[in-house]
């Protein structure tokens, strides 16, 4: 079997090893010149624990091949992949289908024999309908078969997902495309995976149907911990007690700063544009997106309110800025919105992150940039951890205190022990963990 990724991006990238890792022939098509060269000289542009190693023992062996020859991938191809990004687009918030239709239109011209096209992007409802039409319009003559095949995986544990998927998802009407893509995915099947077929529209919208719903989840134990703080309960125990059942699930119930990352949401405002325009808003989504907003601003003015009330003129250890730990993903991450707001009250910003400073850097101007957690706590008034690397949870609280001017920890993501903290003589305050000062919402 003979694949065609086009765009090396996080979906692509992953995809494209993986199923090289399978054992079919893989060529990843990618027009920038930079993300090319990298990736020929085996070097992953993206942070992804185990992708590296993964692609080395791919690409030594022929399976996997990185090219900008969309031409001779395409024309070999049994199945093509379209891997290229869907942003948001900018002022209405709908997914910016441009780089999908460029490279259907592009990748027409050179189709050869029955070929498989298929979405990884995440894509609206409509789409592969669109995709479809337009290749009809441009190749009259080609035989293709178009198919949504939505991809789950998250990041920092992407080779983990890919492989051992909840489900695999494919959405088609064609029996030959139907016939491919179970070959495609029988190691997954025979590993125990279930792959399940169903209408393209219910493909591309289950899609955004999971991540919205998981960001709802998100919201509601947010809210939760908040209630929490209010009444003197502790959201860890809420969220287990809740989690056992099953209809619920234990999964995705940690408070912290508010979701971020590449997809939830940019996905949740394009289901609430989608919907909207299809006269069916989802109203308890765009609760969601507003609330998530929201989250991330009080986050800050938790900070301020542990600091004493004001960190005009105070030091503020940041741990962790990226939007969730092993990645270097800074996209829509709570600390592009906590770092500047409490910069704009007047406070010095120390800030560590194990991978994250080189997209960082240029987004978060004006920081002081540390080594490690114990760098970022000289002279600081109070730390806070925002992102939930390892290496945060196993502190070395004593030599942390001995270097900050404070004695203040705020932990955004509960991974400290509070009565530990406080032991040292450390003032704790955390997430939903009981009755807390801090616990004020954004005014
Ligand atoms: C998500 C989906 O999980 C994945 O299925 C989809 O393909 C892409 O989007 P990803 O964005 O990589 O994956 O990360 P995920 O682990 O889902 O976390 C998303 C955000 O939610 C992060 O900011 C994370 O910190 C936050 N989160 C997650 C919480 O605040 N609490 C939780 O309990 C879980």
């Amino acid at each position: 079997m003979k694949i065609c990724m086009i765009g090396a991006g996080y979906v692509g990238l992953v995809s494209a090893a993986c199923f090289s890792d399978f054992g079919w022939t893989v060529t990843c098509v990618d027009k920038d010149p930079n993300r090319l060269a990298s990736l020929k000289a085996g070097k992953s542009p993206i942070y992804e624990p185990g992708l590296e190693a993964l692609m080395e023992r791919n690409v030594r062996v022929g399976r996997l091949v990185f090219t900008d020859d969309l031409k001779t991938a395409v024309a070999n191809a049994d199945i093509v992949f379209l891997a290229v990004g869907t942003p948001m687009r900018r002022g209405d918030g709908y997914a910016d289908l441009s780089y999908v239709f460029s490279a259907v239109e592009e990748a027409a011209q050179y189709l050869d024999g029955f070929t498989v096209i298929t979405t990884k992007s995440t894509v609206p409802v409509g789409t592969s309908r669109e995709i479809e039409r337009r290749l009809k319009a441009k190749r009259p003559d080609a035989d293709v078969a178009v198919c949504s095949n939505p991809e789950f995986l998250r990041e920092g544990s992407a080779i983990q997902d890919f492989t051992h998927p909840d489900r695999v998802l494919v959405g088609t009407d064609d029996l030959r495309a139907r016939d491919v893509m179970e070959r495609l995915y029988k190691p997954l099947a025979l590993r125990g995976s279930p792959v399940m077929f169903v209408e393209r529209e219910s493909a591309e919208l289950a899609k955004y149907a999971a991540n919205a719903f998981l960001a709802l989840k998100i919201s509601f134990i947010n809210e939760i911990a908040d209630v929490c703080e209010a009444v003197g309960a502790d959201v860890q125990e809420v969220a287990s007690a809740i989690g056992r059942d099953r209809r619920i699930g234990d999964k995705f119930l940690h408070p912290g700063p508010g979701y971020g990352g590449s997809c939830f949401p940019k996905d949740v405002s394009a289901l609430i544009r989608t919907a909207r325009e299809a006269r069916s808003p989802v109203s308890i989504i765009e609760q969601v997106e507003r609330v998530n907003h929201e989250r991330k601003l009080a986050m800050a003015v938790r900070i301020e309110t542990a600091a004493g009330g004001s960190v005009r003129d105070k030091t503020i250890a940041i741990l962790g800025v990226t939007f969730k730990p092993n990645t270097d993903d800074m996209r829509d991450a709570p600390s592009l919105l906590i770092v500047p707001m409490l910069q704009e009250r007047g406070a010095t910003v120390r800030v560590c992150d194990p991978q994250g400073r080189p997209q960082a850097e240029p987004m978060l101007p004006g920081v002081v940039w540390c080594e490690n957690a114990e760098d970022a706590a000289a002279g600081a008034d109070a730390l806070v951890i925002v992102t939930e690397w390892n290496e945060f949870r196993a502190l070395d609280l004593e030599a942390i205190k001995s270097r900050m001017a404070g004695s203040t920890i705020v932990d955004l993501r509960n991974v400290l022990d509070p009565a530990t903290v406080r032991d040292l003589g450390i003032a704790y305050t955390g997430v939903g963990r009981g009755r807390s000062p801090a616990s004020q919402k954004a005014g």
